[in-house]
């Protein structure tokens, strides 16, 4: 799995497929999709035009998507996956995700739901999901299946039923937010972790002037002036020196080309470096999923078993 994929969420269509041909031009072999980032389809027509420009073979790339939370239910997980393989133009994906453990009823397509229509995590529906998941791999329409958004408590229940274990988890992470219990947990149980929003996500919605933004933060500039690079490379190169994969957005060609050089800073970054920056952790969580707040999760706290986490792993 390639350490660096474009992210595409929030990526606009009308904008999508001019970064994506930039990004595979650039040398990005991996990008980030979602049926819910509403842009799928112009990232087929993106892929099939690199296809026939002779750019890239399909085997060269990997692609994932993720499961939306009203369809994480048994009976919808393979009509939803063969729909993103057709808006992809592709007949397998690399890595399909469940995007949340947490569900919304069949029949919402608003987001944030209504508050009846969060049905929260349920461990028997996150199982049943994953059967599904399992299924196809067994049918070839994706190679590898993982999480999004599940927390060491969630995996740890899910682990031990699962027949095919879980490649990656996709999960907020940047200097604010290390996630290094996380790590170390997935570490332990081969489980990549795959960090999104690695810039901070400045283009979030709700987003406001006072939250942190690791992009600003002094540590990160410092490290950025003395290794000749900038602060987004720096928190990139970050992730990728201690093994973990991120997926910055941009529709940028300039930023999406310097997002890509962060794999040569991440060969600058010492041990002291990475000790200065891990000591950045604790300032934030951006995402907070106030939209998956249900009656069995009642406060944004409840979606992450944060406390289950510090009891459980040691660092
Ligand atoms: P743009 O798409 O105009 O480049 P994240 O990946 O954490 O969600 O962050 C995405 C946001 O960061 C977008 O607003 C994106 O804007 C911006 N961004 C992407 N690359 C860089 C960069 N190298 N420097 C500063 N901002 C960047």
């Amino acid at each position: 799995m390639p350490l660096l994929g474009l992210g595409t969420w929030k990526s606009s269509p009308g904008e999508v497929k001019a970064a994506v041909i930039a990004a595979i031009e650039q040398g990005y072999r991996h990008i980030d999709c979602a049926a819910i980032y509403g842009n799928e389809k112009e990232i087929g027509e993106a892929l099939k035009e690199c296809f026939d420009r002779g750019l890239v073979k399909r085997e060269d790339l990997f692609i994932t998507s993720k499961l939306w939370a009203s369809k994480s239910h048994p009976e919808l997980v393979r009509s939803a996956c063969e729909k993103t393989l057709a808006d992809l133009q592709l007949s397998f994906m690399d890595l399909y995700l469940i995007h949340w453990p947490f569900f919304f009823s069949q029949d919402t397509t608003a987001l944030p739901p209504k508050p009846e229509q969060a049905l929260g995590y349920d461990p028997a529906q996150y199982l049943a999901v994953w059967r599904e998941m399992e299924k196809l791999v067994d049918a070839g329409l994706t190679k590898h299946i993982g999480t999004s958004n599940a927390s060491a408590k969630k995996l740890s229940e899910l682990l031990p039923q699962a027949r095919i274990q879980p490649a990656a988890n996709q999960v907020e992470s940047h200097p604010y937010l290390a996630q290094q219990r996380l790590k170390k947990f997935f570490d332990e149980n081969r489980i990549v972790l795959t960090a999104y929003s690695p810039l901070g996500s400045p283009d979030r919605p709700g987003v406001a002037d006072t939250d942190p933004k690791p992009l600003a933060d002094p540590v990160v500039k410092t490290l950025a002036e003395r290794l000749g690079a900038t602060p987004a490379q720096i928190v990139l190169a970050f992730q990728i020196k201690r093994g973990a994969v991120a997926i910055p957005k941009s529709t940028n060609p300039d930023r999406i080309k310097q997002n890509y050089d962060s794999l040569v800073v991440g060969e600058r970054l010492s041990e002291a470096d990475m000790t200065a920056l891990l000591s950045l952790d604790g300032k934030g969580r951006l995402i907070q999923g106030k939209a998956f707040v249900s009656s069995r999760q009642p406060t944004p706290q409840d979606l992450w078993d944060e406390d289950w986490e510090k009891e459980n792993v040691s660092l």
